[in-house]
């Protein structure tokens, strides 16, 4: 008999391992587990058995319904996994995803207002000779009105004639800079990068961006400049926003302007954010005749206005977005950046 309990076992392997469905699993459940089943056949026939024998039998019988109930619970598994619910059309999981830095929004959004009437974007060197950051634009050495701008000088060997390296105090080293490269005006320039003071509090930061506008062509007048102004503001605040310049003083320019763009709050009536109406942006004015001679230009024949204001500036004055500490920008605090 216990041949025969050795056929059943491989028997029933056999037939379990091929099952291909759950039902048939079930059927083969029953006939072998069943109170019916073949292993319940053995049982009755060991009972006729005697001593040792019984022992024996019922030893064995246990282990092969040991045996079938592990082989059916292994296919079973076996079963469930190769027809597990597979939706191939369910969208994927997206991976977190960045966006642009707010700050560089804005430089995007800066150069297509301008690129719309006709300016070429351009990026001049962040670390620039003195000759391009101040002689040229008509403070020689030692002219105190370089003490406005407070410049980190590198540590390097100095050119023969352009002198000294330093880190761009301003964007306005692109103005000389983009005369020797276009030579003949007309000129239509917007110079957007990284600028570098000795400085820092809550509205100024030791590295910020300025973006530099130049024109120069025949017959260029305030009027240009002041139409550029007012194209700026409107596009960049809404079609409310308003332009102001006042009289100021810098060396490059002549005569030089500051500028104001109208409060998105109040629409320059005054209010508690900005006061008088008015927010100051940066300088601008009419291109000194010193300059365009130093970018070979003739003062005889062409005149030219120039503007420069800071991106973090103009960017926090935007309606929504009172900023009034502009150092996390430069922080990596992502839950603070992901707002913009
Ligand atoms: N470069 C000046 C500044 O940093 C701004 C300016 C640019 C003024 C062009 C006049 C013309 O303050």
């Amino acid at each position: 008999m216990q041949e025969q309990i050795n056929n059943l076992k491989n028997e029933a392997i056999a037939l379990i391992t091929q099952a291909g469905s759950a039902n048939e699993l079930e059927e083969l459940r029953r006939t072998y587990l069943g109170r019916k089943g073949k292993i319940n056949e053995f049982v009755k026939l060991m009972a006729e058995a005697t001593g040792t024998e019984r022992a024996q039998l019922g030893k064995s019988i246990n282990e092969t319904k040991q045996v079938i109930v592990q082989a059916l619970t292994d296919q079973a598994e076996n079963y469930r996994q190769q027809t597990a619910w597979l939706d191939v059309t369910q969208p994927g999981k997206l991976p977190p995803m960045g966006h642009l830095h707010p700050i560089t929004q804005a430089i995007e959004e800066i150069t297509r207002i301008f690129e719309g009437i006709g300016f070429t974007r351009v990026r001049y060197p962040e670390i620039d000779y003195d000759w391009y950051v101040f002689t040229a634009l008509n403070m020689p050495p030692k002219h105190p009105a370089r003490d406005e701008w407070e410049t980190f000088f590198i540590d390097a060997s100095s050119h023969p004639s352009k002198g000294e390296l330093v880190l761009t105090t301003h964007t306005s080293n692109g103005q000389v800079r983009e005369m020797e490269r276009v030579k003949i005006p007309p000129i239509r320039m917007l110079n957007i990068g990284k600028c570098y003071r000795r400085q820092q509090d809550v509205t100024h930061t030791a590295m910020f961006h300025q973006f530099e506008g130049l024109v120069i062509d025949s017959g260029i007048t305030i009027q240009h400049l002041k139409g550029t102004l007012n194209y700026f503001a409107r596009k960049f605040y809404g079609p409310q926003a308003k332009s102001r310049i006042r009289p100021f003083m810098f060396k490059f320019t002549e005569p030089s302007f500051e500028v104001d763009f109208s409060c998105v709050h109040c629409n320059g009536e005054g209010c508690r954010f900005c006061k008088s109406g008015w927010h100051e942006v940066g300088g601008a004015g009419m291109v000194h005749p010193n300059v365009l001679k130093a970018g070979g230009i003739d003062p005889e024949k062409y005149t030219g206005f120039a503007f420069g204001w800071g991106v973090e500036r103009v960017y926090t004055l935007k309606p929504g977005l009172h900023l009034d500490d502009i150092r996390p920008l430069y922080s990596t605090n992502l839950e603070f950046l992901e707002q913009f």
